[in-house]
């Protein structure tokens, strides 16, 4: 299923200006890596400029934005910052520095009232790169819309483009990989992928918001099926001949991604492909932040509720605290090359 019209309206995030500052430091940090010898052997055509993991991915040196605004995709959810997201116990990082993000599951609201939750963005923007991002588990179940995806942070939605990577509500047993973007953008592929194609049109107008979309065959991709499998990784590769992911469940993670030195030519068949030739991918997707959330009902887990099969009404489900146990992201790491 395609988002209908303003439900795909996830709007740009506002960076902190501390961003900037943020954003120094880390280069600095990562110096060492973007400067490696030339002499040294190449172990990999892509060269580590970020690794998100542990202490280090939420609190301590990259420190990640908080989204504490009200949901601009109507959920029934209310984001919190970092010091209340840490104190509510839905923000945190175990002894094997897996990151776990939240909904709440302690308290009760009233039909039609907000659950806490969390939305995060990365310290730095992107214009490219292999994006490879393992997860133990995603949040699942009745009103849940988890979402990883990537929006511009300098232009104002949907200019500047936006990219999902994992996105569904409700029950659904199979992700759904979407563009969405500025005026005079298709997805125009004649190459093999994994998915089934739901709609060409990228661009916003005309397309009524619904993006270029493609839904994974493989059950093991989204929600239970996921979670079951022990999650898995997504890798995506964004320059400027297109945007090309890759799913592998568990099982099936390439030696060379658990290594850190990925080379995408030996993935085989990805998942979906948008070619820069319906599309010119540099001009309308740039400065791109990384997004983690979780939001319940809203714009597109509410319409679909009730098809999805799902009990009464999606805000009678916000409403009880023990509907949310399976909302969790559980975060390996989240690794950005160039
Ligand atoms: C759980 O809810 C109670 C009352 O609603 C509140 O006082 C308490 O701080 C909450 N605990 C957490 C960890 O959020
Ligand atoms: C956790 O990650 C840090 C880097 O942030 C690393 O130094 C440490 O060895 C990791 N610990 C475990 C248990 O993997
Ligand atoms: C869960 O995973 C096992 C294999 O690990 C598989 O046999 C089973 O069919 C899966 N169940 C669901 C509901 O996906
Ligand atoms: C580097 O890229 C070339 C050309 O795309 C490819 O043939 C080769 O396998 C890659 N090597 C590694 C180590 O990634
Ligand atoms: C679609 O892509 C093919 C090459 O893969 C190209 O020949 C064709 O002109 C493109 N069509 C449009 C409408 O961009
Ligand atoms: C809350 O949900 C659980 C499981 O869905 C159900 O067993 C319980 O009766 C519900 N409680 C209320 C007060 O609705």
């Amino acid at each position: 299923m395609i988002r209908s019209a303003v439900t795909a309206a996830v709007l740009a995030l506002p960076l902190a200006a501390s961003a900037v500052h943020q954003d120094a430091a880390l280069r600095r940090r990562h110096a060492g890596l973007a400067h490696s010898p030339t002499y040294m052997r190449r172990a990999s055509n892509y060269t580590l400029q970020n690794k998100f993991v542990g202490e280090d991915f939420l609190y301590v040196a990259s420190n990640w934005n908080f989204f504490s605004e009200s949901d601009p995709t109507s959920g029934l959810v209310q984001y919190l910052d970092a010091d209340a997201a840490e104190a509510a116990g839905l923000a945190t990082v175990d002894c094997n520095n897996v990151t776990t993000l939240a909904v709440d599951t302690n308290e009760t609201v009233s039909i039609g009232g907000l659950r806490k939750s969390v939305r995060i963005s990365s310290p730095e923007t992107y214009n490219s790169g292999l994006f490879i991002a393992d997860f133990q588990a995603m949040p699942f179940g009745c009103g849940l819309w988890p979402a990883y995806w990537t929006v511009s942070a300098s232009a104002t939605w949907p200019d500047g483009g936006e990219i999902d990577i994992i996105e569904g509500v409700n029950l659904n047993t199979e992700n759904q990989i979407t563009l969405h973007s500025g005026p005079d953008c298709t997805l125009n592929n004649t190459q093999k992928v994994t998915s089934n194609l739901d709609g060409t049109q990228c661009a916003s107008s005309p397309g009524a918001d619904s993006g270029c979309a493609y839904s994974q065959t493989d059950p093991r991709s989204f929600g239970a099926g996921f979670n079951n499998a022990s999650g898995g990784v997504f890798a995506h590769l964004w320059n400027t001949d297109g945007v090309t992911v890759w799913f592998f469940s568990r099982d099936e993670i390439p030696s060379d991604i658990t290594a850190g030195t990925p080379d995408p030519t030996s993935w085989g068949t990805p998942a979906a492909i948008f070619p820069d030739t319906g599309c010119d991918i540099s001009s309308h997707f740039y400065d791109h932040a990384i997004v983690l959330d979780t939001t319940i009902c809203g714009d597109w887990a509410g319409p679909a509720y009730t098809s999805s099969g799902c009990p009464g009404t999606c805000e009678e489900i916000v409403a009880n605290a023990t509907n949310f146990e399976n909302a969790k992201w559980l975060v390996n790491y989240i690794s950005v090359y160039q």
